[in-house]
């Protein structure tokens, strides 16, 4: 099973996700917990750039700097442990590309429909999604170390991400389990485990 989680900065993704592992954990469970961007050794060096402040770095350039990241995660880490017949979980996938390329930095959504299709890529069995207003995200990850390239970005672009997901959501109702990101953890990682396994 292929399981990504997803959301606004914040929203508690790492918390939940550490709370799964737990629990396949404690039922002897094989599992991979993985992340985008950054999981291989070319994704940390993307991730790296990605994340720098300093950069500058047009919608299109991330775009493609994202799916790269991507397609080698597919290829070393994602594909791999699903043919071992592991449970994988990764923090982030495609919907945050959706989010935050697509509605973040305006990029048309049939643009990225179209690298889907052309890259082949998988889409998750089961999407998490943790939802949150940016006001409250944005106060967590900022108490949290200094902000990156994206959690900079305005309190409008934070919003455009939020709708985006809630509209995945909308799209892919057998997909997505969408949560109240405001309730207690673990209140938040019962909910999940009821409806995932
Ligand atoms: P990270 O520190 O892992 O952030 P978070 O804890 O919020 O997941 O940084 C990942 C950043 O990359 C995050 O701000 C979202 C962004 N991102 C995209 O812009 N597009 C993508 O397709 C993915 C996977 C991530």
């Amino acid at each position: 099973m292929f399981i990504s989680v997803e959301g606004i900065e914040g929203c508690g993704k790492s918390t939940l996700v550490n709370g799964l592992g737990q629990h396949l954990h404690e039922r002897n469970i094989d599992y991979v917990i993985t992340k985008e961007p950054g999981s291989t050794s070319i994704g940390k060096i993307l991730r790296s750039i990605l994340l720098d402040k300093k950069q500058q770095i047009s919608p299109l350039t991330e775009l493609l700097l994202m799916f790269s990241d991507r397609l080698d995660h597919l290829d070393k880490v994602i594909k791999p442990s699903l043919e071992e017949g592991k449970i994988v979980i990764t923090d982030r996938y495609i919907d945050s590309t959706y989010a935050y390329q697509g509605a973040g930095r305006g990029i048309s959504k049939s643009i990225i429909d179209n690298l889907v299709s052309q890259t082949e890529i998988m889409l998750p069995d089961r999407t998490i999604l943790l939802d949150l207003s940016p006001e409250v995200g944005l106060k967590r990850a900022s108490t949290r170390n200094e902000l990156d390239r994206f959690e900079s970005e305005n309190i409008d672009f934070h919003e455009r991400l939020r709708k985006s997901f809630l509209d995945a959501a909308g799209d892919n109702p057998d997909r997505f389990i969408t949560v109240d990101a405001e309730q207690e953890p673990d209140k938040i990682l019962q909910l999940v485990i009821n409806k995932l396994f």
